[in-house]
């Protein structure tokens, strides 16, 4: 532990999936790899006291300058969950602050970026040396697409020989082409309510889903493919993957017992928008959607111009109260203040 007591804030943001996360064993680990892309604009920053006690005190949980008890219980839960893995926390009291740069409502997964912030945090206060990986590692365990917020841009997570990745932290990619330099990330707001299914629950159906082989399968063959069109450069091959991965979750959730259905009518309009933009003008605009109605479009940068045109032409009506953020790629957790 590197001190009896202080103070310090830390920036975490969210990522988005681009091969997907679904379906978890044991403690937290996933049944497949995974591939994120980081984001930059969609963050939690999170304010950290501590000081040493005789045993583990979770002493304020405040979001938005308010207690939350629902989120206090959570984290009072995950702390004496992994006191066995971080023993430092049995003498430790601990409050946290913190605060989203998006609406809680928009559908962003503001656990991946709040257990970020946290396992970072814990991971600076236990003055580990290997800061990224142990962050990575204890975010893992409160929420397992929060173990690849802490680095960028782009994240691997599950155990995933050629490159040894593994299953226990995520760990950035080395090898990406320039033409993956500087990535954006449009998420139109379809529905900002609370999602029926959570991402837990969906987790837990995939151990029972008829299709769980195939998809840890075609999981691999999907990362092959990503990271092999991320090294070439190739985006026609990447958003085929994107895509397909997208649909692939969502039938998924479709086709488990009980079943979930999460896109909206609206979802569907702006796929096909999206695909017949795209024949008409050539353009790399690609979309993945995440457990939950919004949609996210990924595409290079250098179209910005033409491509939010579109956007804010065609897609936007179809978001609730015409509502879109707009975000790029980011290098992951830091430490804001000390
Ligand atoms: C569809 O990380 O939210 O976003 O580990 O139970 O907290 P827990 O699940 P979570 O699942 C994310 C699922 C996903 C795909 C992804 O991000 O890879």
């Amino acid at each position: 532990m590197i001190d009896q007591e202080g103070s310090f804030s830390v920036e975490a943001p969210s990522n988005i999936a681009f091969v997907k996360y679904w379906g978890k064993t044991g403690r937290q680990y996933p049944i497949n790899p995974s591939v994120s892309m980081t984001l930059k604009n969609c963050v939690t920053t999170c304010d950290v006291t501590f000081r040493k006690s005789d045993r583990l005190e979770l002493v304020n949980y405040r979001f938005e300058g308010r207690d939350n008890q629902a989120f206090k219980d959570r984290i009072e839960k995950y702390l004496h969950d992994i006191s066995d893995v971080c023993p430092m926390l049995n003498n430790l009291a601990i409050s946290f602050e913190t605060k989203n740069s998006f609406p809680h409502s928009a559908g962003i997964a503001s656990s991946a970026s709040a257990f970020a912030a946290i396992g970072y945090a814990l991971a600076h206060i236990e003055g580990n040396k290997d800061i990224a990986s142990r962050a990575s590692e204890l975010a893992r365990l409160g929420s397992g697409s929060a173990a690849r917020s802490i680095k960028g841009p782009y994240v691997m997570w599950g155990a995933y020989e050629p490159l040894g990745v593994s299953d226990d932290y995520a760990t950035p990619l080395e090898e990406v082409h320039a033409n993956f330099k500087s990535v954006r990330d449009v998420i139109l707001l379809v529905d900002t309510g609370t999602k029926s299914v959570s991402s837990s629950q969906g987790h837990a159906l995939m151990n029972v889903h008829p299709f769980k082989n195939g998809r840890i399968e075609q999981a691999h063959h999907n990362i092959n493919k990503i990271l092999r069109s991320m090294q070439n450069g190739d985006w026609e091959m990447f958003g085929e993957v994107l895509e397909n991965e997208a649909l692939t979750l969502h039938a998924m959730m479709m086709t488990s017992q009980p079943p979930a259905i999460l896109l909206f009518p609206q979802t569907l309009d702006i796929i096909s928008k999206v695909r017949e933009f795209r024949r008409d003008t050539a353009l790399p605009l690609y979309f993945t959607i995440d457990a939950g109605p919004n949609v996210h479009l990924i595409y290079p940068e250098q179209y910005a111009v033409e491509i939010e045109g579109f956007i804010k032409q065609c897609l936007a009506p179809l978001c609730k109260n015409g509502q879109y953020i707009s975000d790029e790629n980011g290098m992951g957790t830091r430490l804001i203040h000390e």
